[in-house]
């Protein structure tokens, strides 16, 4: 296996490029600028996102991969030659080869999309990777040895939680939460508990500033201004912490319920490993404050979160085929 030039993570939210020598060179949102006037795109990417937020009305967002699965196909192939060709810049004389990583529920045909978009944008050949074998590369495990290590990547749309060995996942298991589904609750909360509309970009700025999954002694809070679902106007109110924590209860248990539920379905011989080396977390919704703690408490087995959970995947992606090389040496 040729090693890897560049390992592409296109994530629902956020898509993130790895460049061996450079590392991380792109880290930007899954969007695109689109002109409903002039049917045209207009930008991609962070620049996308910015063009969006300035320009109202006739600029329109559109995130091919939203809810976990590829909505628009062609959409999604020139988001991902625009981030192969910056990626690359100008020092590309000859043809990169790319492993590239998809949210977790995309279908095979939706994967041979993307591989075939790989190759359109200029890949000499392509490699699809699992998305926890990326993440527990990423986050510093030795996938080449014969012991179990457990994997939970916390992402936007998904969480995907995976016991791996040898290079390989041996019990997955996906749920369709994750750091999107704690924005959603809390902005469902606040329209129940404090009859007041807010947007998504708030939902997310009060999740990042006081969000919490445990009980904490020391209460937080935050002002918040949104409509009134009653007099259509404009109001500020009072939020804490607490009722954060409230609000994203239901979202969290889910998450621990699914580890639980690969815990319970591993051989034992690799739980014992488990139990010693602890629970890693990748992804960006695994920032989320108090998650460590939550998954202690309910599975009696430490956890920690990789050192730059959001990269972990491209990371270990730009690795991979290295890494099964390495495998693969040994085992000959
Ligand atoms: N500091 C933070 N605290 C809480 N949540 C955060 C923080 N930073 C980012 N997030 C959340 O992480 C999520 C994005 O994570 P990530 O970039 O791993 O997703 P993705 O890979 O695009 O999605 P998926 O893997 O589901 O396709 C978003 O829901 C975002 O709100
Ligand atoms: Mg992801």
């Amino acid at each position: 296996m040729p090693v890897t030039d560049i390992g592409i993570d296109m994530g629902s939210s956020n898509t993130v490029v790895y460049t061996k020598g450079k590392g991380i060179v792109i880290n930007e949102p899954t969007v695109v600028a689109y002109d409903k006037d002039t049917d045209k795109i207009l930008a991609f990417g962070e620049e996308a996102r910015q063009l969006i937020e300035r320009t109202p009305g006739n600029v329109v967002a559109i995130r091919p991969l939203k809810a976990g699965v590829i909505s628009d196909y062609s959409v999604t192939e020139r988001l991902l030659k625009h981030f192969i060709q910056r990626a690359l810049g100008r020092r590309a004389f000859r043809k990169p080869y790319i492993s590239i990583c998809v949210p977790s529920g995309v279908t095979e045909v939706e994967k041979r999309a993307v591989e075939e978009a790989a190759f359109q944008a200029g890949a000499r050949d392509v490699t699809i990777v699992a998305e926890t074998v990326a993440a527990a590369i990423g986050a510093g495990i030795d996938i080449t040895k014969p012991v179990g290590n457990l994997v939970a990547d916390i992402g936007a749309a998904t969480t995907d939680v995976a016991v791996i060995s040898l290079g390989a996942p041996v019990i997955l298991s996906t749920v369709r939460v994750g750091g999107d589904t704690f924005s959603e609750a809390i902005a469902r909360y606040v329209r129940r508990n404090h009859s007041l509309f807010i947007g998504e970009g708030l939902a997310e700025e009060i999740k990042i500033k006081i969000g919490t999954v445990t009980s904490r002694p020391n209460s937080e809070s935050m002002q918040i201004t949104g409509r009134n679902v009653i007099t259509g106007l404009p109001r500020t109110i009072s939020i804490t912490s607490e009722e954060v924590r409230q609000a994203c209860g239901e979202a969290a248990t889910e998450i621990v319920e699914t580890i639980h539920g690969v815990l319970e379905k591993t051989p034992p011989e690799l739980s014992a490993d488990i139990v010693e080396r602890g629970i890693v977390l990748t992804g960006g919704g695994a920032r989320l404050e108090g998650f460590e703690e939550l998954i202690e408490d309910r599975t009696g087995i430490n956890a920690m979160t990789a050192e730059n959970p959001e990269c972990a995947v491209a990371e270990g992606c730009g690795l991979y085929t290295e890494k099964i090389e390495q495998l693969s040496r040994m085992e000959r």
